[in-house]
């Protein structure tokens, strides 16, 4: 079973790296399921139901989210019929969305997990106990089991990995925007990596126009952030291998696609 995913994809630049790669991604690796975090997709903020139908048309499987779940207004219209999106699965509970998808690959079942961290985060529930009651629910059906991980610090999301190592396949880091390079298979068969890295702007700052951010660290007053929708543009992502029977991950690789670091077929 091998397992595509492609981190945070930011504004329109992101958009148009996911339209354009997937494709050459698919036919490149082969994966049999792709997932998109798309918690930035429309503007840096948010996701719109015209967005999420045109990552499915573009090749994605399942959607995960983050903290930017419900910045766009219309998702509350359409997240109960967005099946394949899922949202962090600790949010406190009556909030709409699941945080958990079942999704069927030629006959196998594969449990796809988003949850978000509370160190430097809102404070929400327990991503760790969370995690135990939802991975019991998935292993009733399956063994193969992949995580989300939405969180900003790196020691949170080691500790969720290695209190979960062994009991599912994989645990990927999003949210930092920013890729790492510690992508591994820990000792008991979960792949796992602190940030996959996000899809938009190569030049901005975590994907937001420049300006703006040096504003705020110069100045702390209040500032508008934008998604930069000019310029370079950068692809990150991890393909993990996963044994379909016990369900541990055999390898984890990174993809970072720049134009300091370029495509190849
Ligand atoms: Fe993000
Ligand atoms: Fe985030």
């Amino acid at each position: 079973m091998r397992i595509l995913f492609i981190g945070d994809i930011v504004g329109s630049m992101g958009r148009d790296q996911l339209q354009t790669y997937l494709p050459k991604l698919k036919q490149k690796y082969q994966p049999q399921l792709t997932i998109v975090n798309g918690e930035n997709a429309a503007s840096g903020k948010g996701i719109t139901e015209k967005i999420y139908k045109q990552f499915l048309d573009w090749g994605a499987d399942v959607l995960t989210m983050g903290n930017h779940t419900f910045d766009k207004k219309e998702i509350f219209e359409f997240i109960d019929r967005a099946k394949r999106m899922i949202r962090p699965a600790n949010f406190p509970v009556g909030t709409p969305g699941n945080g958990i998808t079942f999704t069927n690959v030629n006959g196998t079942e594969v449990a796809v997990i988003n949850l978000q961290g509370r160190t430097f985060m809102p404070t929400i529930d327990d991503p760790f106990r969370k995690a135990d009651e939802l991975i019991a629910e998935a292993r009733k059906r399956t063994s193969i089991i992949f995580v989300d991980f939405h969180a900003e610090a790196s020691s949170e999301k080691l500790a969720l990995a290695w209190y979960l190592d062994g009991r599912i396949s994989a645990l990927v880091g999003t949210h930092t925007h920013v890729q790492t390079a510690d992508n591994r298979i820990l000792d008991q068969g979960t792949a796992y990596i602190t940030d996959v890295g996000m899809t938009g702007p190569y030049d901005g700052i975590i994907g937001t126009e420049r300006e703006a951010v040096i504003k705020k660290f110069l100045t702390n007053l209040p500032v508008r952030f934008e998604a930069m929708k000019h310029g370079k543009h950068q692809l990150s992502g991890v393909v993990i291998d996963i044994d379909p029977v016990s369900g541990k991950a055999k390898q984890i690789n990174r993809i970072l696609i720049t134009e300091d670091q370029p495509f190849f077929s």
